[in-house]
């Protein structure tokens, strides 16, 4: 292909992009865009969990303590929860309407906590991503309120195993 054109069809493909967005901004979402967004928030959820899983593995002693590690690891949790997730948690995902998802109709519902709960997580990754790369009980002591914070959403908001 030129190098023109590719870029034409660089713009094609966007301008295609974009008119699905507009189109989309009209009436309900399609299952397509149902399915992206639980796809896309589990990806994020997966994140938060291998980098909090570094963590713990090295505040459990399973894993031995590395400072740069763990600061890289708490880094990343604070870089993934400044994502913007309004995409991901798009109406009409949740268990009352969706396959494949554990998220809760609640979340959706008036008065919901949920941007309470995700407050809750961003402070406690912010103590984390200070602690971390400092020493072992410093992790130790600044892993549990992150843990917690993300169990009392789960426990709110995602559907439970059994
Ligand atoms: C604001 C609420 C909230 C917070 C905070 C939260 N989660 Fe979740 N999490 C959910 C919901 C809702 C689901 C279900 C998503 C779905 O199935 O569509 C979920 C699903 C998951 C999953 C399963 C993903 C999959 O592939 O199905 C994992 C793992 C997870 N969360 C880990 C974490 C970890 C680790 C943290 C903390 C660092 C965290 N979550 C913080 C709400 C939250």
């Amino acid at each position: 292909m030129s190098m023109s054109s590719k870029i034409m069809a660089g713009a094609l493909g966007l301008s295609v992009f974009a008119g699905a967005a507009i189109g989309a901004s009209h009436g309900a979402p399609s299952d397509d865009q149902i399915k992206s967004a639980i796809k896309g928030r589990q990806a994020i959820m997966q994140l938060y969990a291998y980098n909090i899983g570094t963590l713990a593995a090295m505040a459990k002693g399973e894993r031995e303590y590395d400072a740069a590690a763990a600061k890289a690891a708490a880094d990343n949790l604070a870089a993934v929860n400044g994502l913007k997730m309004d995409g991901v948690w798009l109406p009409g995902s949740g268990t009352a309407s969706a396959k494949n998802t554990r998220a809760l109709p609640a979340i959706w519902e008036s008065g919901s906590d949920i941007g309470k709960r995700a407050a809750a997580l961003t402070e406690a990754i912010a103590g984390l991503q200070a602690a971390a790369g400092t020493d072992l009980a410093a992790l130790r002591g600044a892993i549990g309120p992150v843990g917690k914070a993300c169990g009392a959403c789960h426990e709110d908001f995602r559907q439970s195993d059994d």
